[in-house]
């Protein structure tokens, strides 16, 4: 499909994935790169690259803010490399009135398509390049699951997969279920299969992925729930590490929990975003739990599995929220102490209900209760990190330490990093490392023995 493109540059053409957003597109990301490969273009580092294609996210207005800074630069890169192809897609290109912006005033942009259309992308590559005309697509809603789309990971030895797709919570600051969809399952047989794939291809740690994992099944003709499946994927031989994200705290189940506690495999972390600490924004939000239920939820989990570390994300501002409602989320986080929170402002998007709320919050009130929670938040963190210094844990190690010489970079099951002597062979495999001090938020250790074996 790429000869004539070839021809033109004289040369193979290269390619250049950019993503945006959460791990959801991070994935989308490696089915667009494996279709580019395949069709004859080679991986480019970076925006030089003659296709540029970028993955967008629209969760928070800075994310679109940031694509349009972003398209200006390609602009000029454009100019003076014409026959550079610049494609969008993703969940900003969901929105109709973003299209239409992109459509008149960026003319340089050859290719947008959505997120319910992405296996089209090799038929609208084709169409771009042979017909030389610009090309958008976008659908409003999803029409097929196409199980066999060609991936690139990232790396060799994990992996996410998706496990749903979509979104029925819609809560009220949301613009995931407008961009996304409606919740969608995929078959088990099929997320298995792929599993035992990506085994069989030397992958040794899964990240399943899903807007809400917990709620996994349902709308299937034989509903199964996450738990049972989180079981089977674990009984695939040669996978080692488990990990899923997110977890809605309205849907976790103490079967989950129980799954969690009797499966080594399944990695002692656990995000479960609380949002606000206030049961009166929390309605408000459409969350449906309450304060006193989320800090009971967590007490179950931590009953049953106490070395779990928590992380948590938090939006600051939402519409009415006041001193009072704040300080519950400031009493939530010092009773439960999460290992770390990722922070929001509060962003309307159009068409969500609470971006049409009264009371929305004054931005330097706003600005100010962030900085107090983050504050917070940071120090909490601090004080967590360095819990686990004298035990041995397994580490899946990913890169040699770029600081140190000798040394390698691993990941713990919490997701805290551990820098340890070693050799670059051991990169893709666990090993047990005994965390001798913390610096900061990572350890220095030493492996305690010989690395687990990486492949089945
Ligand atoms: N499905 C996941 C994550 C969705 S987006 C979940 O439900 O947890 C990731 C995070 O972005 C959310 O948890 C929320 O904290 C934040 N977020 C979503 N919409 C937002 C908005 N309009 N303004 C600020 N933060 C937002
Ligand atoms: Fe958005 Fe809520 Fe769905 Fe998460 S659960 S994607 S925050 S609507
Ligand atoms: Fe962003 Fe879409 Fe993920 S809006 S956070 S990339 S689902």
């Amino acid at each position: 499909m790429t000869e004539d493109y070839a021809a033109r540059l004289g040369r193979q053409p290269s390619a250049f994935v950019q993503t945006f957003g959460c791990q959801m597109n991070a994935r989308d990301s490696e089915k667009l790169l494996g279709v580019l490969l395949e069709a004859g273009f080679e991986e480019g580092r970076d925006e030089k690259a003659d296709l540029v294609v970028i993955n967008t996210c629209t969760v928070r207005e800075n994310a679109n803010e940031r694509l349009y800074g972003h398209l200006g630069h390609l602009n000029s890169m454009k100019r003076e490399h014409p026959a550079k192809l610049i494609a969008l897609c993703g969940c900003m290109m969901q929105e109709a009135d973003e299209v239409e912006r992109i459509r008149r005033t960026y003319p340089f942009v050859d290719m947008v398509f959505g997120t319910h259309n992405l296996y089209r992308f090799p038929a609208l590559l084709a169409e771009r390049l042979e017909q030389g005309k610009r090309v958008f697509e976008v659908w409003d809603a999803p029409r097929e699951m196409v199980e066999d789309l060609p991936k690139k990971r990232e790396v060799p030895w994990k992996s996410g997969v998706n496990i749903s797709f979509g979104c029925d919570n819609f809560c009220t600051y949301c613009i995931v279920p407008y961009v996304r969809g409606r919740e969608r399952s995929r078959r088990p047989a099929d997320i298995l299969e792929e599993v035992e794939r990506l085994a069989a291809d030397g992958v040794i740690e899964i990240m399943l992925l899903g807007q809400n994992v917990n709620s996994y099944g349902k709308g299937l003709e034989h509903p199964i729930s996450f738990a049972r499946l989180l079981e089977q994927i674990c009984a695939v031989p040669g996978i080692q590490r488990v990990r899923f994200m997110t977890s809605h705290p309205k849907d976790l189940s103490d079967e989950l929990i129980a799954v969690i506690r009797d499966n080594e495999k399944i990695c002692r972390h656990l995000h479960l975003p609380l949002q606000s600490g206030s049961s009166r924004i929390l309605k408000a939000m459409n969350r449906r739990y309450d304060k006193e239920a989320y800090l009971s939820l967590v007490e179950r989990i931590r009953a049953q599995v106490p070395d779990i570390s928590l992380t948590t994300d938090i939006i600051v501002g939402f519409p009415g929220e006041t001193e009072e409602d704040f300080r519950e989320t400031l009493d939530v986080v010092r009773r439960i102490r999460f290992d770390s929170a990722f922070t929001f402002i509060y962003s309307p998007r159009t068409g969500t209900p609470a971006a049409a709320m009264p009371d929305q919050v004054d931005p330097a009130v706003v600005k100010e209760r962030f900085a107090r929670l983050l504050d917070l938040v940071q120090k909490i963190g601090a004080e967590q990190s360095g819990r686990d210094v004298g035990k041995t844990m397994p580490a899946l190690v990913e890169a040699l330490d770029p600081q140190v010489p000798g040394r390698v970079t691993g990941r713990l099951g919490n997701n805290v990093m551990v820098h340890f002597p070693g050799e670059e062979g051991l990169i893709g495999t666990i090993v047990d490392v005994k965390l001798e001090e913390v610096h900061g938020f990572y350890y220095i250790g030493v492996a305690a023995n010989r690395p687990h074996p990486s492949r089945p």
